[in-house]
This record gives structure tokens, C-alpha cells and sequence, in this order.
């Protein structure tokens, strides 16, 4: 074996670490990175969330705010998954993270809210067009532009409304009602986010920059409730009901999770944004295979729901 080989097959075994690992996101990157038989380590606030993963999972506690945690957790990694939590501080706890990133020369994985475009110019614009009509998103964008332009390699994956949403109002769909406001909108499923940041977290080959997270089309209110009559054989309405909704988060999570969500959907109630070809094209070069449909998530989730001894709740972790 050649120095080249041997040193791509210690790297291999290096873990790879996934921080957020207990979030909708983050989960199925560790389910993705695991069915891929990769090495992975996870940077968790408690160890109690983790107590269901295979022991091999290699477990650093600690938070954001720590900087010293950080730095260990990235100690050793072949390269990093990050989130950034809905926190008011969410820029400084990402900045800590990035520049971790920077001084260990960790590949860096992230996914989260970016304003695109094929250069400076438009993305200056779309980040000032972003900005006008979701001010509430500014540091946002500011962190995935961190990412983006940041001292090391990076990945930013900008992932559409997540169909798990849906799974918030699961009690409003059996009773017939699609209460999320939602003009057209590009939704994903989080498992498509969790083995597109697999992909390039392990493969070295994904060059640098920014990818669009998708499924196959953007989809309306109509077309959700649609597609939900189907998979649980009623009728379901598209019935938007802001108030309802940010009464909802506000009960399930509080804080700033609830304001970030509540906020998103005050902006996705009146958009319209059509999936594009390059979007779908991005998706599905880093899934190396189509995006799951929307209408076939549905029928899954359904199907979980309606089998007997499911956990209910608003559970945005949905299993493969
Ligand atoms: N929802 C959508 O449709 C959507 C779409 C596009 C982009 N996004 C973006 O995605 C991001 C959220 O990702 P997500 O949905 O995976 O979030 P999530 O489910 O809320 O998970 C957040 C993760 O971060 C961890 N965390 C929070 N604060 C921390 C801290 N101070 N130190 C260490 N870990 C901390 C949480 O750990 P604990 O388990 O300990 O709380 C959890 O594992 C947001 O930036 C959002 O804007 C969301």
C-alpha cells in the first residue's frame, strides 16, 4: 500500500463529528453516517438523548458556548456537522464553532438558511432581498456566509421547509385541517438532508460551495392537505391559521425556537417560490439518486401513525 492509500484509509477511520446530533437534522445525519459505516462522534448538551445509539458512537458533552468543549469535540475528526440551534445567540454560538473549524482545518458541513447566487453580486442582492422580507433571518444568513467564506473547506447545504414540519400538527390533520400557512414553497425531507451532509462529509470529492436541498417541486397549502387526504384516506383541508400555529410552537417549544418557527411560516404563507431544475439537479448529485417525494412521506408518516404503539407527539425525528 502506497502513502497515499494509507494515509486515506486513516483518515477514513477518523470520526466524524455531528454537533446538534439530537435535532431534526443532525439525527439523521448520525443515522446516515452510521448506515454508511462510518466512524461518528457526537457533541451533545446531555447524554441522556443519545442513550439509543450503538455504543461504538463516540459521546463529547458540551455546549456551544463553550469554546473548550468545542475544540475537543473537533480534536482528532476527519470532518464536522453543524446546525445552528434557534438560539438568540446563534451567531456567536456558530462563529465559535466555524472557527474551531479554521484552526483544526476540519471539512466543514453545515445546513441552514443561505441566501444563494452564482456570484458576489447576486448573492449580495438576495441577501438584501432576504433580508427586507425575513429580517428575522439576518443573522442567518450572516452565519451561512460565515460558513461559506470561512478559512476552511465548507459545505452549506440550504435545505427547503422540512416536510417533518407537518408532523407538528399532527392532530390538525386528523381532524381535517392543513393549518400551516403556505403559499409555494420547496420542502424537503429531512432524511434527504441527512444522507446529502453523509455525502459530503465523507466524500472529499464534493467540492466546496453551496447546495440546494429540495424535493422534486415546490408544493402549495393545497397540494400538502392534498397529499395528507391521500396518505390518511380523509379529507384534509388547507386551512391556514397563523394564530393557531404560533400558538402551537409557543406551547410545544417557547423561546426563540417558537419565534424562529413562527416567523418562517409568516413568510411561507405568502411566497411563491417554484423549485428549479438546478435545485433538483444539486439534490439529487449529492443524494446520487432522486429526492423522496412529498406525496411518499406522507403515506409513510400515515402509515407510523396508524400502526399501533407509536410514540405520538410532535416528534420532528421520523426513522428511516
Ligand atoms: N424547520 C425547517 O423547516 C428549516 C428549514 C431550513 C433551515 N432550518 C434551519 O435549521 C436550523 C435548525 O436545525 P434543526 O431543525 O436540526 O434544529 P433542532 O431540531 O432544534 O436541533 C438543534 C440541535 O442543536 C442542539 N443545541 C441547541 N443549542 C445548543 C447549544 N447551545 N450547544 C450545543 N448544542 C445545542 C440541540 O440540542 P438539545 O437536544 O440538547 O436541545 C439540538 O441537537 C435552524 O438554523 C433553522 O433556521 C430549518
Amino acid at each position: 500500500m502506497n502513502a497515499r492509500n494509507q494515509l486515506q484509509e486513516s483518515d477514513a477511520q477518523r470520526p466524524v463529528l455531528v454537533a446538534g446530533a439530537t435535532g431534526a437534522v443532525g439525527s439523521q445525519v448520525v443515522r446516515a453516517l452510521l448506515e454508511r459505516g462510518a466512524s461518528v462522534r457526537v457533541f451533545v448538551r446531555s447524554l441522556d438523548k443519545v442513550d439509543a445509539l450503538p455504543a461504538h458512537v463516540d459521546r463529547v458533552v458540551g455546549t456551544l458556548e463553550d469554546r473548550d468543549a468545542v475544540a475537543r469535540a473537533l480534536r482528532g475528526v476527519r470532518s464536522a456537522f453543524f446546525v445552528a440551534p434557534h438560539d438568540a445567540d446563534e451567531e456567536q454560538l456558530a462563529e465559535n464553532f466555524v472557527a474551531a473549524c479554521e484552526r483544526e482545518q476540519t471539512r466543514l458541513v453545515f445546513s441552514g438558511v443561505h441566501a444563494g447566487g452564482a456570484n458576489r453580486f447576486t448573492r449580495l442582492a438576495m441577501r438584501t432581498l432576504f433580508g427586507r422580507m425575513m429580517p428575522h433571518y439576518i443573522p442567518k444568513l450572516r452565519i451561512a456566509e460565515r460558513v461559506r467564506t470561512s478559512r476552511t473547506t465548507s459545505v452549506v447545504l440550504t435545505p427547503g421547509n422540512y416536510f417533518q414540519m407537518d408532523e407538528l400538527i399532527r392532530e390538525e390533520l386528523l381532524a381535517g385541517r392543513f393549518i400551516l400557512p403556505m403559499g409555494l414553497v420547496p420542502r424537503v425531507d429531512t432524511r434527504d438532508i441527512g444522507d446529502a451532509a453523509a455525502r459530503a462529509l465523507l466524500d472529499g470529492s464534493v467540492a466546496s460551495g453551496a447546495y440546494s436541498l429540495v424535493g422534486p417541486t415546490s408544493l402549495t397549502g393545497e397540494e400538502s392537505a392534498a397529499a395528507w387526504s391521500v396518505a390518511l384516506g380523509r379529507s384534509v383541508a388547507y386551512a391556514p391559521d397563523f394564530e393557531a400555529a404560533a400558538l402551537l410552537f409557543e406551547r410545544l417549544y417557547g423561546g426563540r425556537k417558537a419565534v424562529d418557527f413562527r416567523e418562517s411560516y409568516r413568510l411561507l404563507g405568502g411566497v411563491k417560490v417554484k423549485t428549479s431544475p438546478r435545485e433538483v439537479q444539486e439534490t439529487t448529485f449529492l443524494l446520487g439518486r432522486p429526492p423522496r417525494p412529498f406525496a411518499r412521506y406522507a403515506l409513510e408518516t400515515a402509515a407510523r401513525w396508524q400502526a399501533p404503539a407509536m410514540p405520538t407527539g410532535a416528534n420532528l425525528v421520523t426513522s428511516r
